[in-house]
């Protein structure tokens, strides 16, 4: 786990509590500069107090009143950049609080866009089951998840990496519950997730690289096309367990209407945020004797961040208009 470090790396922690893990981490011998923060004006347990002198005496820099959704309204962060930012355990404190532990993250994300470097990394580590990814031991419910994928998608990050949480292995280190409550938790199978940054969607880079000519196939299906592509892997990056969002598209059509065509184009234009299309509906008008068909998209990316907010967003202008521009079509809206 040590070797996620590299020489001379700036190393943000936020959200620390009782600097149990900054003063474990300071202690390990590795060059690295790190600055330690947490959320509470100042610590009140002995213990806590121990580890921030023990910090300082380090020559490590100690933060308080930091918000980690903030952090560029922080006066000594705002002028850095970072090479890697850590937080580990998040919680906004209570039971019930998912919504607003995944805000926590979403605001986190956001501000860390802007405090660090370009080939820099986020560390975060929850507890099992919150992430809602397939690593998670069982795996929760998405909707019963913190969603992490999908709250870094709104910085831009994608998920690299996921790792099991070995820092507990840290003697010293004792994780607490919120404001330093002395309460431990349960660490047993947690796991820290490691986000890149990425871009967000661009006409340029939701096009695929590789072109598809479909134009000449009969039945074709949406996977059918993409399984005829060679070389698909576009991009070096790639996010693991990347979200899916769905919605429906109908269009008026005449009769002529070409399948293929339509795929291929969509495709051509936008195949790197769309994992299937399926025509799920289609039937003649009596009112205006169009034909309305009603496609399934699926999107999804491995290198483009997708949240909901920013699909829907896509789906309805971006997709749509091209799909009007383009075809002798009305998008149902
Ligand atoms: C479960 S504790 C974990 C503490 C510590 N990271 C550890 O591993 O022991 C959750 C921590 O999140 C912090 N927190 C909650 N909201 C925060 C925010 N907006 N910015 C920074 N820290 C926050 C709390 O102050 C608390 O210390």
């Amino acid at each position: 786990m040590m070797s996620i470090f590299n020489d001379n790396d700036l190393v943000l922690l936020v959200g620390e509590g009782n600097f149990s893990f900054s003063a474990a981490l300071s202690e390990q011998n590795l060059n690295v500069e790190l600055v330690a923060s947490c959320y509470e004006s100042g610590v009140c347990q002995e213990a806590a107090e121990k580890n921030v002198n023990r910090l300082r005496k380090n020559g490590t820099c100690v933060l308080f009143n930091v918000d980690a959704t903030k952090l560029e309204e922080c006066p000594s962060l705002k002028l850095r950049l970072f090479d890697k930012i850590i937080f580990n355990f998040p919680h906004v404190g209570g039971k019930m609080r998912i919504e607003r532990n995944r805000e926590l993250l979403k605001g986190f994300f956001m501000s860390s866009a802007r405090m660090i470097k370009e080939n820099g990394q986020i560390l975060v580590t929850l507890c099992n089951g919150q992430g809602g990814t397939p690593v998670d031991k069982p795996q929760r419910r998405w909707d019963d998840s913190w969603k992490i994928v999908e709250m870094a998608a709104h910085g831009n990050f994608i998920l690299t990496r996921v790792d099991p949480f070995l820092w507990q292995s840290f003697e010293d280190y004792i994780v607490t519950g919120y404001r330093g409550l002395n309460k431990q938790f349960h660490t047993s199978g947690s796991l820290t997730h490691f986000f890149t940054k990425s871009q967000s969607p661009t006409a340029h880079n939701i096009a695929p690289k590789n072109k598809i000519n479909a134009f000449t196939l009969n039945n074709i299906t949406w996977k059918g096309m993409i399984n005829s592509l060679q070389n698909k892997l576009d991009y070096e990056l790639k996010c693991i367990y990347p979200c899916t969002f769905t919605f429906d598209l109908t269009v008026s059509t005449d009769e002529y209407f070409n399948t293929a065509e339509f795929y291929q184009l969509l495709y051509n234009y936008a195949g790197s945020i769309i994992e299937n299309v399926d025509l799920i509906d289609c039937y003649s008008s009596p009112d205006d004797k169009k034909i309305k068909r009603t496609y399934r998209i699926d999107y999804k990316s491995n290198y483009i961040p997708l949240y909901r907010k920013r699909v829907i967003e896509l789906h309805q202008n971006v997709i749509a208009n091209f799909v009007e521009d383009n075809f002798k079509v009305v998008v149902s809206r």
